[in-house]
This record gives structure tokens, C-alpha cells and sequence, in this order.
């Protein structure tokens, strides 16, 4: 066997460069987007309403045409490829079921498309029928389905002929929250039980942290960061994908913006008892709420900056409503990141800390 073949350290899935203006239009829908899905992944394209995710992902499938850059499949450019060559799987919000069609007859359809010898095909249709365990089902209309069970039954058929990918678009953004957490579950087994790429649009944050190994966060076409969830959560590189990803705290200060997650600050009433080196800030406490896990505890900095800290439920509040505290915490877990006001963005390196706060030496 020869090594001299350049796949095995390409990646499954090359967007390089692309674009997308539509006709009629003079801004980007996609811009400049490079991103490597490896084979296997889940990865999972987020942001908000009108970031691109979804003209990125009509491209994959071939839905769109790219005005700019390429996208390989295996080393082999599809850019031009039209959707059915490109052996892709695609679910979308929609459950674009055939009305007419039994749950077995519709699971059946693109094995039939690829003439499929009967025998073949029943066995097919058996194995993605148990796989999103509606096997009791199989001879309902998808009128007599729940959402949900229609949902199954959209994915059962964008997976049945083992597609190099699938490919969902807010799969579950029909959806009631119950069922959602549900079909969550069973999408990630989904993705265990086939070890197949799975690239999935959201703008629902949580859903993009359970599910996914890497994130890609879409912010007016382009893509802002990427990463596994923790890395994009501990150490946001944007001031956007800090704040669209949870809940933190934002000093401005001269050298761009200081982000600390609401776990990561400590409240002391003795300002004695904050640990050498770490950062501290003088805050009074506006509100306690609890969330049954945790209290959160709203604070309001002299500068008039207000944030929040998350305190275990069972464990005592240092304070009441009203009182001040001294808010600290360690600069291992603070972020710093260019503040979007300042022109032009000033480097990480220029960065200080925070106003009113100090490091004990
Ligand atoms: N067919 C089209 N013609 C012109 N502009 C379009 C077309 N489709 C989408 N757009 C524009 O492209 C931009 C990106 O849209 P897209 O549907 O990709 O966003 P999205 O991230 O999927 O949003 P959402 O979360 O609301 O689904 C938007 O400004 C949208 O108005
Ligand atoms: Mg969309």
C-alpha cells in the first residue's frame, strides 16, 4: 500500500475562501468563510438570525452556488456540483415529509432513487427505523406523527444511504423545550452509533455546547471563532462571542475589554480574605436570584458597570441586596479582548486591567 496518497492528511470536508452575494443584493451573506471539518466531527455553525448559517450550509448541500472560494469533499472540489452528487444528508426545520407517504415508504424513497434491490432496501429501511426507534410506526401516515416523531423520521431518511455527511439546519426549532432536550439526546447518539460527520445549525447556544466537538460562531457572515465549546467559553476571542456565549461580566478599560465568567468572581464582605494576586473590584450587591442550582447575584461596579456571580445553592451568601462586597478573582480566568468602540482595535498585549481593579503583588 502506497503512502504517497495526500488524503489521509487532508480533511473530510475544505470550505476555503467562499462567499456568497446574492443577486440584488450589495453585502455578503457569507464572507470569506475557511473552515476544516474533520471526518467525524460534530461541528456545529452558530450565531444569530441573519449571520449566514444557513446560505453556509445551502452551499455545502449545493442548494446555493458560491460567488467566491471552493469546497472539497475528500480532496475533490463540489463547488459546482450539483446537490445529489455530493452525497450529502440534510435535515432541515421543516420536516418536508411526503404526506402521502407511509413513515416506511418515505425512509424507503432515496434508496428506491438509487435502485436498490428490494431485499436490499428493507433491510435498510429496518436498520435507520430502529436507529431512531420508531419501528412501531412504520406504516403511519406522517399526519398521525407528533413533531417530534416526525423529526425522527426526517433524519431516519437523510441517513439511510450512509451519506458522506449530514447536514441539519435548526432541526429541531419546531419544537416544544421538552422535546427538544429529547431529540438533542438522541441526535448525539445518533452521531456515536454512525461515527459520522455532523454539521449543525443553530442559534440556540445551549444546544451548540451539549452537542457539538467544535463550534464555528457565524457573526454578520463571517466566522468570529472556532472551537471545541470549552475553549470558546473559557477564552472568547471577540468581545461577540463572549457575550453570545453565556453570561459574563465586561470591564472597558483603556486596553480593550476584560470579560470574567459569573462562576469565576468571588465575593468577600473582608476585602482581607481575597487571595494574593488576584484582581479585585469594590461592587454592591442589586439583586439576589435563585435558580434553584445556584443564586445569582447581580452587582453594580463604582464605574457603573453591572455584572454578575453565580454562588452553589446550600453554600451561604456573603451578602445581602444592597451591600457592598469586594468582587474578585483570579486573572488566569479573565479574558481580554478588543473593545468594538475603540478605532482602531488596540493589540492583547496593550491591555490593562481593569478600572478600579489591582493585583496584590
Ligand atoms: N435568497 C436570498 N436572496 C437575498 N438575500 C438573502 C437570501 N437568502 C438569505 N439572504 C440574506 O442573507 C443573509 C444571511 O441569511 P441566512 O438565511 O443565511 O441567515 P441565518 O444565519 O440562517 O439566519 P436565521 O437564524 O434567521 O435562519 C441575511 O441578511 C438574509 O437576508
Ligand atoms: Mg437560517
Amino acid at each position: 500500500m502506497s503512502h504517497s496518497d495526500s488524503n489521509s492528511s487532508s480533511p473530510g470536508i475544505r470550505i476555503a475562501g467562499v462567499s456568497k452575494v446574492y443577486s440584488g443584493t450589495s453585502r455578503a451573506a457569507v464572507d470569506d468563510v475557511s473552515l476544516d471539518i474533520a471526518d467525524g466531527e460534530f461541528i456545529t455553525l452558530l450565531g444569530p438570525s441573519g449571520s449566514g448559517k444557513t446560505t453556509m450550509l445551502s452551499m455545502l448541500a449545493g442548494f446555493v452556488s458560491v460567488s467566491a472560494g471552493t469546497i472539497e469533499i475528500d480532496g475533490r472540489d463540489v463547488s459546482r456540483q450539483k446537490p445529489h452528487k455530493r452525497n450529502l444528508g440534510v435535515v432541515f426545520q421543516q420536516y418536508a415529509l411526503f404526506p402521502h407517504m407511509t413513515v416506511r415508504k418515505n425512509i424507503a424513497f432515496p434508496l428506491q432513487q438509487r435502485k436498490m434491490t428490494k431485499a436490499q432496501i428493507a433491510a435498510k429501511v429496518g436498520e435507520a427505523l430502529k436507529l431512531v426507534h420508531l419501528e412501531e410506526y412504520a406504516d403511519r401516515l406522517p399526519s398521525q406523527l407528533s413533531g417530534g416523531q416526525q423529526q425522527r423520521v426526517a433524519l431516519a431518511r437523510a441517513v439511510v444511504y450512509h451519506p458522506r455527511a449530514l447536514l441539519m439546519d435548526e432541526p429541531l426549532g419546531a419544537l416544544d423545550r421538552k422535546l427538544r432536550d429529547e431529540l438533542q439526546r438522541e441526535i448525539a447518539r445518533m452521531h456515536r452509533e454512525l461515527g459520522m460527520t455532523f454539521i449543525f445549525v443553530t442559534h440556540d447556544q445551549h444546544e451548540a455546547l451539549t452537542l457539538s466537538d467544535r463550534i464555528a460562531v457565524f457573526n454578520e457572515g463571517r466566522v468570529e471563532q472556532v472551537g471545541t465549546p470549552s475553549e470558546l467559553y473559557e477564552r472568547p476571542k471577540t468581545l461577540f462571542v463572549a457575550q453570545f456565549l453565556g453570561e459574563s461580566t465586561c470591564f472597558r478599560g483603556d486596553g480593550g475589554v476584560t470579560v470574567v465568567r459569573p462562576e469565576r468572581l468571588d465575593l468577600h464582605t473582608d476585602a482581607a480574605s481575597v487571595p494574593d494576586g488576584h484582581n479585585r473590584v469594590r461592587a454592591t450587591v442589586t439583586d439576589i436570584v435563585y435558580v434553584g442550582n445556584h443564586h445569582q447575584v447581580g452587582l453594580r461596579f463604582a464605574d457603573g458597570t453591572t455584572g454578575s456571580a453565580m454562588r452553589v445553592a446550600g453554600r451561604s451568601l456573603p451578602a445581602v441586596p444592597g451591600e457592598e462586597v469586594t468582587v474578585s478573582w483570579d486573572p488566569e480566568h479573565q479574558s481580554i479582548v478588543a473593545d468594538p468602540a475603540d478605532d482602531p482595535p488596540p493589540s492583547e498585549s496593550a491591555a490593562t486591567p481593569p478600572l478600579g481593579a489591582t493585583a496584590r503583588a
